[in-house]
Order: C-alpha cells, then structure tokens, then sequence
C-alpha cells in the first residue's frame, strides 16, 4: 500500500477550490519548491555529476534489492482452485466506500502468469520479491482444511523464484484477512485471532520454511488499523465517526459510511490482537523452527516523516503526538514492550494494556524490522474538542491535523532512519516499500519515478554510511496493481499492463531500465544520466 491519503486529499483538494485547505496545500507546496530549486541549482553547479555516481558498490555485498507486491493486489483468480473470500474481496465488491472503481478478481493475473513475472524479475536481477500469501486461498474459511491447490500454487511460485536465485520474502497477512474469521467473531478485533493467525502461520513456516527464510507476520499494522477501524475507508470498513476526518483534511466524500464499528475503541484493539498474534507466531517459530530452518521474523509498519508546520512549540509538542501515536503505537511495544505514555495519557482505558508475560513476548519477538516509506506530512496541533475522553476517537485522541507535504527534495526519511537507530534499538531494516505514484496510462518514459528511486536509493547508501542497520530495499510495485486507495487510476509499477489487453502484457518503464542498469552495475545511459542531474523538481503527484 502507499499513503495515498495523500494522495486522496491532494486530487480532492485540488477538485474542490472552495476548500481552504487546498490554498494552504498549494501554498507551502509552491514556497517550498522555490527555496528548494535555488538550493539546487547551487548544488548542481557545485557538485556536477553527483547523480552521475550512484552504484550499487555502495552498498553491503549481502545487501538485497527487490520489488514488492501483495496477494489481492495482483494474484487475480479469486473464485478458482478452492479460494474463498477475504474482506478485501467483499470491500471491493461492496465499492470500494466508494473511492475508486475496481477489484482483484483478475488484478495483474499473477496466479497464472507467475512465471512470466518471476523471469520479469530474473530480467532485471532483482535479489528478492516480497508478496503476500493470501489466508483464504491457502485456508479458505481461516481455520481448518488446507486447500491442496493452493498450497500447490505458492509451492510453485517459491520454487520458481529460488530456481532463478530470487529469495522469497514472505508477508502473511497484507490486509486481506479471511472472510470467513470477519463474520465468525471480527477478525481483527477479537482475541480469537490470535490462535488463527498463528495456526496460519504453523501452517506456512511448516510448508515454506525450508525455503523460505524471511517471514513478515503483518503488514503495516499501524494503517491497518488506522484505515480500517477508525476511518472506515480499508476493510474491513467499520468506523463510527465521520467527522474525525476532518482532521486529515479529506474530502467528505471520501468518508465512508460504515454500518458498524467503533472509531474510539476498535483500532486499539486491533493493533493489540496483531501485535498479539505477531508475537505468538514469532514464539512458535523460535520454538519449533528457527533451529531446522535458520530464518527471520519481522513486523511492517507505516513510516511517515512528521515535520511540524509552524515553529511554535504547540506544534512541535504535536509532532511528537504523531510519531506516538503512529508509529510509536506499534515500535514502542516491540522495542519496550509497552504502548507510549502519550497514548496511555490520552486514551485511558480505552487502550488494552499488556500483561507482563505479553510484554516480554513482545521485546523478544522481531529479528527485523520491515517498514515502509512514502512520503511526509505537517503536522499541526489540534485542540482536543471539548469532548468526554471516553467518547474521543482515535483521531481526537492524537489530536493534530496532518497536512500533505509535496516537496521535491524530501529528506525526512533520514529523520526516520535516525529515530529507529537511536530511540528504537537499532533493529535490522528492510525497506519493504518505496516508490512514486503515477496516473496508471502516463507515459512508459516514467522520469518522475526514475528520480524518485533515484533519490531514495542514494538516501539510503548514506544513511547506511552514518550506521543504520538497513538490509535491504524493496520498490513498491514490481507492475501496475490493484492498489489499495486508488484502484486501478493510480500506479507506482516498474511494469505497465494494458488492462484491455486480453494477456496483460508487461511492459517495461523506464524505471524497470534504470533500476535493472542500476543493479547490474551498468554505467547508466547518458541520456537518463543528463535527465536525473538536470535535477528538475518532481511532478507533485505523489
Ligand atoms: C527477458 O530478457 C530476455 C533477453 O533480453 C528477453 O528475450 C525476454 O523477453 C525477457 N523476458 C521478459 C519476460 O521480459
Ligand atoms: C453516506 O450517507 C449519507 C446519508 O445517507 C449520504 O448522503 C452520502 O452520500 C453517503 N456517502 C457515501 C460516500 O456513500
Ligand atoms: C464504543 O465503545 C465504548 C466502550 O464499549 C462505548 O462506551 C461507546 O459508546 C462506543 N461508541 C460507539 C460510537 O458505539
Ligand atoms: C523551524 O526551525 C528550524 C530550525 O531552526 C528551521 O530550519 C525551520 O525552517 C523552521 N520552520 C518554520 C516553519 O519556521
Ligand atoms: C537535495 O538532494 C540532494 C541529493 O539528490 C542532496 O545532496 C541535497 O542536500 C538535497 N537538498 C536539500 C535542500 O535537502
Ligand atoms: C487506460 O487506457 C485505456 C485505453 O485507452 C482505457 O480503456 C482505460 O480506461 C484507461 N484506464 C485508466 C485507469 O485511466
């Protein structure tokens, strides 16, 4: 996924000139862009060539570069060989809270094209791809009977990344949690979970292992829950206030309209039964398989750099209420085995609370950490409404408004990187996702993209250089996708798929080229070499 949040508020922004916000946006966007470009311009002239240099020398010889994907997102066959629904599927079907138009019935097709994707991948030498197993195709009803064909099917497509050298890196659970568990007792929301997802997860290290050495339990937990429980705009869709999004600046019409939920309690349960259920698979593992199979746990999360918007210290307190509640929500009880004392202060009983067993579980259970990283946002205080504490909801209780930041030369990244290294205990770091959005039929000359790796890539050999414990880089998204805030409209793809095209061809961009030249340690071609030095801002898409 990708904070198309951003996203969302941008185009709707932009749609509604009567919102203030929109002038607010559009202002700091254009004031930062002019600081920025003289800046560069100085830059450029000072240090010709920099672009120029990047090389994949600069990086750790068992440093591994890949590419991402996610079951739902591009499997496609969601009615064939025994699989059944996930609340993905009953989201889409339902319309998508009625954001964007689409769903993964045939995404890019993956379930029967993965070996023309894996030679893709082969192509361009990436080292690793990073996909989900989709629950419900290998358990259809979320507990019980395996389903032979689907266990066959991803038996397949790991045995064909090794044959071509490509490790696999596993994702359990990217947001598509079994119907069957939603209607049962609400997924995400119950401590039933935690037995499921973890006889889920026996069931895959048990079948996979011996291949497979890098597990990642859940995918973006912090959003997951953010989304889906206090917004209502992921599955599995439930919120009970609207108004709360005022605070993130979206369009109302990007409100869903949930008809269940709880915006004031449920997102902390759920983050509480994944980082439960995270926990208790990782102790099987270390208990029944670490020892024959030699591999690695980790939890994905959503970074965001948070930059205050004004100096006042208002919002610099805030700032911090957002790291807290963001991803401190999900880094703090991983690190020290308890959620942040902002959240404690403003949640009050409405936040679960660890028993000390849990708590320790919690501190022994990632060997690293997976997290992903778009973009940033301003944040600025927001009073507290004048609202009972046991009524707020999770928004009211982080009580800022986030404001989309679209600057070209974006570093707060190293503002993340930093804080994981020096408040966080230094955990290995796969980038699991990175990447630049882009209008799905633009143009396959896709020069913002290429910049923005670019970019990232040379930000990451030098925060590697000052000491952080990175491992590897995944681009968010090997093709175009079904993505998750913007259907089949937006795309961050290495490869385009004509949707019409019967095949669904691949295409390669050019950022495929750039990135597979960058990995083969091909001199770059002059003409994008010149391209990305003529260091012009990015497009302000993503
Ligand atoms: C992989 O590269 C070979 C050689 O350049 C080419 O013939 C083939 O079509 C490529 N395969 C895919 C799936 O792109
Ligand atoms: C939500 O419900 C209200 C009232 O029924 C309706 O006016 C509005 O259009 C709905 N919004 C969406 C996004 O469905
Ligand atoms: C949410 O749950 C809490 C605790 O059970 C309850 O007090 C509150 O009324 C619920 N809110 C809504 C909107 O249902
Ligand atoms: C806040 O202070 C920092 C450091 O002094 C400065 O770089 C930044 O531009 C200031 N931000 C604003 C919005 O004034
Ligand atoms: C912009 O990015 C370049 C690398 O592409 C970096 O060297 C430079 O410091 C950045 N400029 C600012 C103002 O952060
Ligand atoms: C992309 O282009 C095709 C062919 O022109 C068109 O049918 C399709 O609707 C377009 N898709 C999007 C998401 O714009």
């Amino acid at each position: 996924m990708h904070i198309s949040l951003i996203n969302c508020q941008k185009n709707t922004a932009e749609s509604r000139s009567k919102n203030n916000m929109a002038l607010i946006l559009k202002i700091f966007a254009l004031t930062e862009l002019l600081t920025i470009a003289t800046v560069l311009v100085v830059i450029i002239l000072l240090l010709p060539g920099t672009a120029y240099s990047l090389s994949r020398d600069e990086f750790p010889s068992d440093f591994v570069f890949g590419a991402s994907t996610s079951a739902y997102q591009v499997e496609g066959a969601a009615n064939e060989d025994g699989r059944k629904p996930s609340i993905w599927d009953t989201f889409a079907h339902g319309g998508n809270a009625n954001m964007y138009k689409g769903d993964g019935d045939v995404a890019c097709d993956e379930y029967h094209k993965y070996k023309e994707d894996v030679q893709l991948m082969a192509n361009i030498s990436l080292d690793a791809y990073r996909f989900s197993i989709s629950w419900s195709r290998l358990i259809p009803d979320g507990k019980g009977q395996i389903n032979p064909k689907g266990l066959q099917y991803y038996n397949n497509l790991i045995n064909e990344l090794i044959s071509h050298g490509i490790q696999p890196h596993i994702t359990l659970h990217h947001w598509d949690l079994p119907q069957a568990l939603e209607d049962e007792y609400e997924g995400w929301i119950s401590k039933k979970i935690v037995k499921d997802f973890t006889a889920y997860a026996d069931v895959c290290f048990r079948e996979f292992g011996d291949r497979v050495k890098y597990w990642t339990t859940l995918n973006e937990a912090n959003m997951q829950a953010m989304f889906g429980y206090a917004l209502g705009i992921i599955p599995p869709q439930r919120c009970s206030t609207s108004t709360s999004t005022s605070t993130l600046s979206l369009d109302p019409s990007f409100v869903a309209n949930c008809s269940k939920g709880n915006s004031s309690t449920e997102p902390y349960l759920a983050v509480h039964h994944m980082l439960l259920a995270h926990a208790s698979a990782a102790r099987l593992y270390n208990k029944k398989y670490k020892g024959l199979q030699n591999g690695f746990i980790g939890f994905n999360l959503l970074t965001i750099g948070f930059v205050p918007l004004t100096n006042t210290s208002d919002d610099i307190i805030a700032t911090r209420r957002a790291q807290d509640f963001i991803m401190g929500w999900i880094l703090n009880p991983l690190t020290f085995g308890d959620y942040p004392d902002t959240m404690k202060r403003n949640v009050g009983s409405r936040l679960p609370s660890f028993t000390e067993k849990e708590s320790n579980l919690m501190k022994s259970s990632i060997d690293f950490l997976g997290i992903n990283f778009y973009n940033s946002l301003y944040v600025k205080n927001y009073p507290p409404e004048s609202k009972n504490m046991e009524d707020r909801d999770y928004m009211q209780d982080m009580a800022v408004e986030l404001i989309t930041r679209l600057i070209e030369n974006d570093t707060s990244i190293d503002e993340v990187l930093d804080s994981l290294k020096n408040g966080y205990g230094n955990f290995p770091i796969y980038i699991h996702e990175n990447g630049y959005k882009t209008l799905r039929n633009s143009s396959l000359n896709d020069w913002p993209r290429v910049k923005y790796l670019h970019k990232y890539i040379g930000t990451i050999a030098n925060a590697i250089r000052s000491g952080s414990n990175i491992k590897g880089y995944f681009v968010w998204s090997l093709l175009d996708l079904f993505e998750i805030l913007s259907g089949y409209e937006g795309s961050f793809g290495l490869y385009y798929i004509d949707l019409n095209d019967p095949n669904l061809k691949r295409q390669p961009k050019l950022s495929a080229k750039w990135y597979s030249n960058f990995l083969k340690n091909k001199p770059m071609d002059l003409k994008i070499t010149m391209e990305i030095e003529n260091d012009t801002p990015l497009p302000l898409e993503n």
